[in-house]
């Protein structure tokens, strides 16, 4: 990291207690992150240092997993930025994706045994793997037509880039012709990056010449790439590795491995560092190998990539989002620093969860100053052993916020003493408790405690539930404490009980409390799914919402049934467990909420003030399975469960736990019992494997 960044380098702002502030932080940190993203693909000129811009990237990613639905339209799902206006478009003819991140031995092995699993293979058959240098520059996609070079796109936002043809021209480990052998369309991919070496000696004549000087190599490279006069582009050193393709007229090979045999006799450059890797032990060996060998590489690398060398089962694979199942990026390590911990706050959230958080003396770490790190929960206190007042070592990884990893006892001053975690909350007072099997410390104040209801009402009006426009936190909070706003039905009375003392409130006046009442009339009808997200039920998060309300259809149908599923042994049970993805604790926590009369009166006050929209399965027309209800039994060996389900699903079937008069489909492996013996009797057409893919295959 260049010295002269970190001076510039700012905070990460706290990680947000509710839906709302999470949401109005991702709106925040995506803005920022556009405009480096602006900065550094487009102008080449970094307005922050990688790492300030990968924890406020990482920060996205945090926030995402905690509402997903901030994905949407977010920077993490975009790649890089939209291209330069400089540049002619280019459509790219396959998208260029992305990348998942590894950081331990743990995630690599995670790594294999989900791709194991997604496969229906067994815990120790082999996956070979391709490891390749992570090399940090910017990726390329080239295409050519009848064997010449016709088009050297970068890869912009992922499926437009800029057309940089004029550009590649002198950089010779891209050949502008392939041999007779090769197909006649074919895309090849990999990075354009400046020998370190060069970049030193690039820099030096541009401080001679008074030209502008780069960061770093990548950068050099970019800007060289990027250059709209080839003429200046030709000077610059740059170099390519090919590591993979776009859209091929034929097949090139069944590997990854040959493939890069294949393009290397072509004349591309592969990385010579480039290894063939048979399980975790392998790959760990060649991570310490090529991190013992980075500095001294003449090229930057930032981790190392593995491929699923096998192509058949990376078309098995697929993608997940923005980057494949079949690929990793296992990077170097996250970085590291020592400073004092001033305080421990505890905050409280919707579900009343008691979140420590360390307050710290700001300290920079990879570049980014730091102030608050989290704790997770009583256990982690409990493990650190960390007392208010101890030097601590804390940690920012890739996709995680800070973390506090240890407590320096050598240097623990004299005076500290152990921290006691509140078994109150700091909010209410109520007692604090710790369920069983559960790592929270909760607040049991449940309706009295005002830190709960303020943050369920956020959470009721956060974008992903009723998204009320003119109702952000700050006024919820406002209209809770004036006492206007106890449960979600009153905002919908706010406008005939409240409207002229809205009025009178500082800083608001008639126009902005018209704005609010339309804002929340717009929200009178509303889907049954964003309804049950709004509802704010623990462990009821938007999938799980979305699963609800496309199983029962429903606001009645939905509320009648898990209020008899309250019944052990009772249909109405067997069918709410049987929902795929729907366990046991899901099930406990909506009867729970369901069996509480408070929140039906909650139910009944918000069902005479709105229109629920009932949901219909989506329907993916000429597919045999779409709107069919599956279920799969047996051993299935030709795929595993969750592929099988996955697929089942993007074709618009349903795919169920338990076989009913409703199942249309049951797909037995060998080995089925009950479930085939029950199909039978109810006449429900049976299929094994080979059947199920035929049928979907069918047209
Ligand atoms: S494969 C769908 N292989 O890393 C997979 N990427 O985080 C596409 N990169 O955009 C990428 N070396 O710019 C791949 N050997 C390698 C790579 C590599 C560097 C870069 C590339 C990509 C990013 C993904």
């Amino acid at each position: 990291m260049n010295a002269d960044h970190a001076s510039n380098t700012s905070d990460l702002p706290e990680l947000p207690e509710t839906s709302t502030e999470a949401r109005k932080q991702h709106a925040e940190i995506s803005d920022r992150i556009r405009s480096f993203n602006q900065a550094y693909y487009i102008n080449d000129e970094p307005l922050v240092p990688d790492a300030e811009y990968d924890a406020l990237f990482n920060r996205l990613i945090e926030l995402e997993t905690h509402y997903p639905t901030l994905k949407k339209n977010s920077p993490t799902q975009e790649v890089g930025a939209a291209p330069a206006d400089g540049f002619a478009k280019v459509k790219h003819a396959r998208p260029m994706l992305s990348l998942g991140n590894a950081f331990s031995r743990e995630d690599i092995v995670d790594f294999l045994a989900r791709i194991r699993r997604f496969l229906s293979l067994t815990a120790h058959s082999p996956i070979e793997v391709v490891g390749e240098p992570k090399i940090d520059g910017l990726s390329l996609s080239l295409r050519y037509e009848n064997r010449q070079l016709v088009t050297a796109a970068t890869r912009g936002d992922g499926s437009e880039g800029e057309d940089v043809t004029a550009n590649v021209a002198h950089i010779s480990d891209i050949p502008k012709t392939l041999p007779d052998d090769a197909p006649d369309v074919v895309e090849i991919r990999g990075e354009v990056y400046m020998a370190r070496s060069a970049f030193q000696k690039l820099n030096e004549t541009q401080s001679q010449t008074g030209g502008k000087t780069f960061a770093n190599p990548r950068n050099a490279a970019a800007g060289s790439l990027r250059q709209l006069d080839p003429a200046i582009s030709a000077k610059r050193p740059l170099r390519f590795f090919a590591y993979s393709f776009g859209e091929l007229s034929e097949s090139l090979a069944q590997t990854q491995w040959n493939f890069l045999q294949k393009v290397d006799g072509w004349g591309f450059t592969i990385n010579p560092l480039t290894r063939l890797l048979n399980d975790a032990d392998d790959i760990m060996a060649f991570y310490d190998e090529l991190g013992v060998l980075r500095p001294d590489l003449d090229y930057d690398i930032d981790g190392i990539v593995y491929k699923v060398n096998d192509f058949e089962l990376q078309l098995r694979l697929g993608f997940v989002s923005r980057s494949p199942r079949w690929a990793i990026a296992h990077k170097f390590p996250a970085e590291r620093a020592r400073t004092r911990l001033n305080a421990i706050e505890v905050q409280v959230g919707r579900t009343g969860a008691l979140t420590p958080v360390a307050r710290l003396e700001p300290v920079t770490v990879g570049g980014v100053v730091v102030s608050n790190a989290t704790l997770h929960n009583r256990d982690e206190i409990d493990r650190l052993g960390v007392r208010v007042g101890d030097m601590v070592v804390i940690q920012r990884a890739g996709d995680v916020i800070p973390q506090v990893v240890e407590v320096i006892l050598d240097e623990r001053p004299e005076d500290t003493v152990e921290y006691q975690f509140p078994d109150t909350c700091p909010k209410c007072g109520s007692h604090a408790m710790r369920e069983e099997g559960e790592a929270a410390t909760r607040c049991t104040g449940g309706l009295i405690c005002p830190a709960q209801a303020v943050e369920r009402l956020k959470h009721f009006v956060s974008r992903n539930a009723f998204d009320i426009d003119g109702m952000g936190a700050k006024n919820v909070e406002t209209f809770f404490e004036l006492g206007w706003v106890k449960s979600p039905g009153d905002i919908f009375r706010l406008e005939t009980l409240h409207a002229d003392e809205i009025k009178k409130l500082e800083g608001w006046g008639e126009k902005s409390a018209t704005k609010l009442f339309d804002g929340v009339n717009e929200r009178r009808t509303i889907g049954l799914d964003r309804f049950i997200y709004a509802l704010g039920i623990r462990q009821i998060g938007q999938a799980t919402a979305k699963l609800l309300a496309r199983h029962y259809g429903s606001i009645t149908e939905w509320r009648s049934s898990i209020i008899a599923a309250n019944e052990a042994d009772s249909d109405a049970l067997r069918e709410l467990i049987n929902i795929d993805q729907i366990g046991p604790g899901v099930a406990k926590d909506l009867i729970g909420f369901m069996a509480e009369e408070h929140n039906l009166e909650v139910l009944d006050d918000l069902q005479d003030l709105l229109t629920i929209n009932d949901v219909e399965a989506p329907t993916v027309s000429d597919n045999p399975v779409s709107g069919k209800t599956v279920v799969f039994t047996g051993k299935l060996e030709l795929f595993s469960r969750n592929e099988a389900k996955v697929r089942a699903e993007s074709l618009g079937a349903k795919v169920a736990g338990s076989v009913s008069a409703k199942t249309d489909y049951l797909v037995a492996g060998p080995g089925a019992g009950s479930k085939l013996k029950k199909a039978e009797e109810l006449g429900v057409t049976v299929l094994d494997e080979q059947g199920w893919l035929d049928l979907i295959a069918a047209e």
